[in-house]
């Protein structure tokens, strides 16, 4: 069961009405159908809601870049047999190729984010010697017990529905002495637009269900991992906030990078309506600033 109530950072009315939405989903049920909330999440990112993923790259490639460097030069990537997880257009998976990798498996269960990866890691010499792509859910891996020297995630485990599952999913391949690498939303992270986005989309069609988007703060990240018997855990914050030459810029960088995938309840006509109303918004109450949280965790396996 996926937790209820929502943490993260945002004003206390807002917060209210997301709780309230969370527990009116657990009386229907809709709180416990985490395969509809993965759906939602994979749809995404595979562009059914919206065209602004195809822009993934061009909004968001430092961003990431600059938190896969971050998570990447703690660890030992040389020689090493690495998975990827929820790997995206495969920045993370070519950082770790550059420092030295010496097999990635990229997964990610949107088959449009992994064909713009597998595109993009082809285009930069590698071949199926060293690379290998796989359409799955992050809780359900297709590999055999201990099969990874490390474990990568970057920014995934926010749009997790059971994170504590997937945590332990994730140690399962892991080999003994192996270890886990992640990046994953703190409270404050997006807030600015999850604040303007909530205050403006069509309630009617959005209560009843329980949030998709997940922040966690460093204790529970330690949590997690604790429970999923992974020792020398270590977490680290990184907190800043990206400005934008105007809200309208800064609404294209956050649809860009979630694939808009609450988009999901809104009947397909009103779809692009809605959407241009919440970047309207943006544009005029001046919301060009986003704050990124984003806490780090690693842990590793005992030998
Ligand atoms: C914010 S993007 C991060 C992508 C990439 N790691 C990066 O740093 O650019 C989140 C990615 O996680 C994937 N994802 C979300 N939930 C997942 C799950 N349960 N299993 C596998 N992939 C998932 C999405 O399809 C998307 O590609």
């Amino acid at each position: 069961m996926p937790t209820l109530f929502w943490t993260g950072k945002i004003s206390l009315p807002l917060r209210i009405m997301i709780n309230m939405g969370s527990i009116i989903a657990w009386v229907t049920g809709n709180a416990r159908n985490t395969s509809a909330m993965k759906e939602k999440m994979k749809n995404g990112y595979d562009g059914k809601y919206s065209d602004y993923i195809h822009k993934y790259d061009e909004m968001g490639l430092s961003h990431y870049a600059e938190i896969s460097k971050k998570l990447i030069e703690k660890v030992d990537c040389s020689g090493k047999e690495i998975v990827d997880i929820g790997c995206g257009t495969g920045i993370l998976s070519l950082i770790s190729l550059e420092k030295g990798a010496a097999k990635i498996t990229c997964v990610d269960m949107s088959k449009l984010m992994l064909d713009k990866c597998k595109k993009k890691i082809i285009a930069a010499g590698y071949n199926d010697d060293v690379i290998s792509f796989h359409e799955a859910d992050a809780e359900r891996l297709p590999f055999a017990d201990n099969t990874y020297d490390v474990v990568l995630l970057n920014m995934v485990l926010g749009m997790v529905p059971n994170q504590q599952a997937t945590l332990i999913e994730l140690t399962r391949v892991l080999r003994p002495g192996g270890c886990i690498a992640l990046s994953s939303h703190g409270p404050a992270h997006y807030m600015e637009a999850i604040e303007s986005l909530i205050k403006t989309i069509n309630m009617r069609y959005f209560s009843g269900h329980r949030f998709e988007f997940w922040p966690r703060d460093e204790n529970e990240l330690k949590n997690f991992f604790m429970n999923s018997g992974l020792n020398n855990i270590h977490t680290e914050r990184l907190t800043w906030r990206d400005e934008f030459k105007s809200g309208s810029e800064a609404f294209d960088f956050f649809a860009s990078t979630s694939g808009l995938w609450w988009n999901h309840r809104l009947p397909p006509e009103i779809r692009d309506k809605e959407t241009e109303k919440t970047r309207a918004y943006f544009q005029s109450k001046n919301v060009t600033g986003i704050t990124s949280d984003v806490v780090l965790a690693f842990g590793s396996l005992s030998k």
